[in-house]
């Protein structure tokens, strides 16, 4: 049977079953019908966007932060197009740094985004929120001067032409220690933090914080290539006031683009079409029936410890002291320390959890919770939508301890399940340079060791669901 045959045959047997049917729960056939669908799939090049640069893919602001997992602006663009109007509302329940919020700007619409993770915060808000070119770059060089003749006095005792009133702030934490050992080092972020936490313009200062947060891991002893906090004791750390100085004139350049292809009235009136909060996706700050498009990319599980990886920006802005704290609320995190699942609509997972469950307890714990913290989240999403309102959900299918963790599947059986029905499903290629192939569980690295216990796929999907 072609591909499109068993999507349409598919499509209007799943369409048709209204939500909350008992039958459709019920349905024998519905986790062999969506398995099909995947199997008869072929990958769509037009999605892949092979072909862009790095330049490309972190214009305007995008790259002021990086972020794991992120992804890439041209993606969620074509979402909000083909999916939404002007003056519309596109939501990202998982924003991260912003990428959906930052496109759905630039293209007239008002984006709602939301983030368990305050980092992600700061950098949306950074990233979306273009300041005005000529006033920044004021500032900026006020800033940069103001920390360089206090670095010079502080070192060589030159006292500067004019009195700098700049009170250095060093968090009192033992992790600041260990992740930074070097006395100096410590000391000029300490200066620079300080000489932030006196701008008066919140958006400034935000921009100014972002910039800061962003040169933290060169900075510090963090082992670069690693998506777990391990130490590299022989690393050179750069130099802070270097690294601020030559990554925050490249954000300025980069508000001077956003500033440009920001559409007029949206500048305006931002406060009216950009929302940003951190927040959990299970409680989203939009009326019901009021979006009409969600283009997102959630949580993977036992992945990314979100908490675990920005926490030298957590701990040197205060959002946190504590780590094991600070990883309250993720989705997705191995950590979770309450099990509150009460029912998975996915027969799917239910026989990966099984499956898991022979392997190793704690991950199929793992997976149980996200799945059901996911379905929280898809009913969310539902409350939100317009009817007929679609959402774009961009995820790929991993292995745990072996066993096929088939994500998209299951969001597919869960969302079929609470009320939405297929629109589109397309499969893409991930650009190799972004591919984590296989990753050692302890270390975190990525390897192609054939030991390594978690795989990711070289395909992705992008879920167009329809809110019926
Ligand atoms: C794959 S990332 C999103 C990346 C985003 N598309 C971008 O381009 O930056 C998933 C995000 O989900 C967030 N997250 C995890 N649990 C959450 C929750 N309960 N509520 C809201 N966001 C959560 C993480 O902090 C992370 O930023």
């Amino acid at each position: 049977m072609l591909f499109e045959e068993i999507v349409k045959k598919n499509s209007s047997f799943l369409l048709n079953n209204k939500m909350h049917d008992p039958k459709v729960f019920k349905t024998p056939d519905l986790e062999n019908e969506i398995i099909t669908i995947f199997n008869n799939l072929t990958e769509d090049a037009s999605w892949s966007f092979e072909n862009l640069s790095r330049k490309e893919t972190s214009y305007a602001t995008h790259g002021y932060h990086r972020y794991p997992a992120k992804f890439i602006p041209q993606l969620a663009r074509r979402c909000i197009e083909d999916y939404s109007t002007e003056g519309e509302i596109v939501c990202d329940p998982f924003m991260g740094c912003g990428t959906t919020l930052v496109e759905a700007l630039i293209s007239g619409r008002k984006a709602v985004g939301v983030d368990i993770n305050p980092v992600a915060w700061l950098i949306t808000k950074a990233k979306a929120v273009p300041i005005e070119p000529e006033k920044l770059k004021k500032e900026i060089n006020k800033i940069l001067s103001d920390i360089s003749a206090f670095i010079e006095f502080k070192k060589n005792k030159i006292k500067p032409l004019k009195e700098i009133d700049i009170e250095p702030t060093i968090p009192d934490n033992e992790r600041i220690k260990y992740w930074f050992p070097h006395d100096y080092i410590r000391e000029e972020l300490g200066i620079i933090l300080g000489r932030i936490n006196r701008i008066e313009d919140l958006e400034i200062r935000n921009f100014c914080l972002c910039a800061f947060s962003q040169i933290l891991k060169n900075c510090s002893v963090w082992l670069m290539k690693s998506v777990k906090p391990t130490r590299d004791l022989k690393k050179k750390p750069a130099d802070p006031f270097q690294a601020f100085k030559k990554h925050i004139n490249y954000m300025v350049r980069g508000n001077e683009e956003l500033f440009k292809l920001m559409p007029e009235h949206v500048k305006r009136s931002l406060d009216k079409y950009l929302i940003a909060e951190r927040r959990d996706a299970r409680d989203l700050p939009c009326k019901s029936n009021s979006v009409s498009l969600i283009v997102t990319s959630p949580p993977y599980v036992t992945s990314y410890e979100y908490a675990d990886l920005h926490q030298l920006t957590a701990l040197w802005l205060g959002y946190t002291k504590n780590v094991i704290e600070f990883r309250e609320g993720f989705i997705g995190s191995i950590y979770k320390r309450t099990a509150i699942y009460d029912g998975i609509k996915s027969e799917i997972a239910k026989k990966e959890i099984k499956e898991l469950e022979k392997k190793s307890k704690r991950e199929a714990e793992a997976v149980r919770n996200y799945f059901f913290e996911m379905q929280q989240c898809f009913e969310e999403m539902h409350r939100i939508l317009k009817h007929g309102g679609k959402a774009c959900i961009v995820i790929g299918n991993t292995e745990l301890k072996k066993v096929k963790i088939l994500n998209a599947e299951v969001f597919v059986e869960i969302m079929l399940n609470i009320g939405f029905g297929i629109h589109k499903i397309i499969k893409r290629r991930i650009p190799s340079k972004t591919l984590p192939s296989t990753r050692d569980s302890k270390t975190g690295r990525f390897t192609s060791n054939h030991k390594a216990d978690r795989l990711a796929y070289a395909y992705e999907y992008i879920l167009i669901m329809e809110k019926l």
